[in-house]
């Protein structure tokens, strides 16, 4: 597989983990991320996480296992995954991270994977995400 690909994953913080493993989770990301050229957005709500990825489709799907079979979480299923040609949704290659505190990502759940992208675009601007950077 070549070429650059994109994914929105939704999971369930696992019953017996607290909230206190997403800075580690992030941390980790924000180590990993770029030594492989992959750009990352983790939204967390408290008890839900979802996580876009975007990068070499070799290296975003080799990721995508990794985080699947992360014991932190559960429930984990791919809303949405496709090669795409650019550009990249995200300035950096990194981690990004957001809190939702509005129930936003309650709208993630059921939905179609054609609508899944769409409304990840509708949420960035409202996303205080850090560190703080320009969506492209
Ligand atoms: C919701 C969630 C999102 C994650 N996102 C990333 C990520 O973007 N990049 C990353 O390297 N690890 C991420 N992780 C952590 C990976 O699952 C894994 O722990 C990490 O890649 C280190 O793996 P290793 O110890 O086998 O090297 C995430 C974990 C969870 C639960």
């Amino acid at each position: 597989m070549s070429g650059l690909y994109q994914l929105i994953c939704l999971s369930h913080l696992a019953p017996d983990e607290t909230a206190s493993c997403v800075p580690q989770i992030v941390r980790t990301g924000r180590q990993h991320n770029p030594t492989l050229g992959v750009g990352g957005l983790l939204i967390f709500d408290g008890g839900r996480f979802c996580h876009y990825i975007e990068g070499d489709a070799e290296s975003v799907s080799a990721l995508a296992e990794q985080i699947r079979v992360d014991s932190r979480h559960v429930n984990f299923r791919v809303l949405y995954q496709s090669h795409f040609a650019g550009p990249y949704l995200l300035a950096e290659r990194g981690l990004e991270f957001a809190m939702c505190y509005d129930g936003c990502l309650d709208r993630f759940e059921g939905v179609t994977e054609a609508a899944a992208m769409a409304l990840l675009h509708d949420l960035l601007p409202s996303l205080d995400m850090e560190p703080k950077r320009e969506v492209v």
